[in-house]
């Protein structure tokens, strides 16, 4: 198991959502350039995108489409991100399922759409407070892991790659953080439900209420394999902490 997790480089995700960079992003000492310890993934709103990209950041897009263009006034594809230089892509975000009642099925669609033009999805899941309270979490993750055909991946002739990110709902934007050992549950729970080919090289990541004070917790467990940091994302100096903190692993 221990060679197995040294393989899986640690992924450090910024979800910035409809937030313009924070000051400083583009310092010299900005915390969101690409190290060489670990991968450092910027997701900022589809009109930073090419800015970030010229300052040489990672970047990654919210959201796509899987058609590659058509009419649906207001979105931009999978294709398109690949196009502009994206090299990652969030897939099924809770605020996308919720907002804009993106489906298991469509999400499945997105997912496969990135893998073939060359992205890399990260795919996200997590129970609402309902389901968690009801003791249902490992259930309704299950279902929505499912939804995503993970073995046909293997059959596509681009490399398979692809992250899935375990973002409880409840602790999405509210500072109620997952205790660390419930999410190495949960992420363990995941890696059983994968394909036996990518079971051990797939990075789980976690994300809802990360902070500099908790990250080094949720690292220190071997099914952790990264963060998808959102708030405290857009604070340059509290990023850099959640770095340092992925960086000492
Ligand atoms: P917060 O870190 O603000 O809870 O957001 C998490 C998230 O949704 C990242 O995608």
């Amino acid at each position: 198991m221990l060679h197995f997790t040294a393989m899986r480089r640690k992924l450090i995700a910024a979800n910035w959502k409809m937030y313009s960079p924070p000051e400083g992003w583009d310092a010299a000492d900005s915390p969101y350039k690409p190290d060489v310890g670990a991968d450092i993934v910027i997701f900022p709103s589809f009109l930073d995108v090419r800015r970030l990209m010229d300052a040489k950041l990672v970047v990654g897009g919210q959201g796509g489409r899987a058609e590659p263009h058509g009419a649906f006034t207001g979105d931009v594809s999978m294709a398109m991100l690949k196009g502009a230089g994206c090299q990652y892509v969030l897939c099924g975000h809770s605020e996308r399922r919720k907002y804009y009642k993106e489906t298991d099925a469509a999400i499945a669609e997105q997912v496969t759409a990135a893998i073939e033009c060359g992205l890399h999805p990260i795919l996200c899941v997590g129970e609402t407070k309902k389901e968690h309270d009801a003791g249902k979490a490992k259930a309704a993750v299950k279902k929505q892991l499912q939804a995503i055909p993970l073995s046909s991946y293997f059959l596509l002739p681009t490399s398979y790659s692809l992250s899935i990110a375990y973002e409880p709902i409840w602790a999405i934007g509210t500072g109620v953080n997952a205790l660390p050992d419930d999410a190495q549950a949960m992420h363990m729970s995941i890696r059983s439900l994968l394909p036996k080919e990518s079971r051990e090289s797939t990075r789980i990541i976690y994300g809802g209420s990360v902070t500099d004070l908790n990250a080094a917790d949720f690292l220190a467990h071997p099914d952790v394999d990264g963060l998808l940091v959102g708030g405290a994302s857009l604070e340059p100096k509290r990023f850099q902490s959640i770095v340092a903190a992925a960086l000492e692993i």
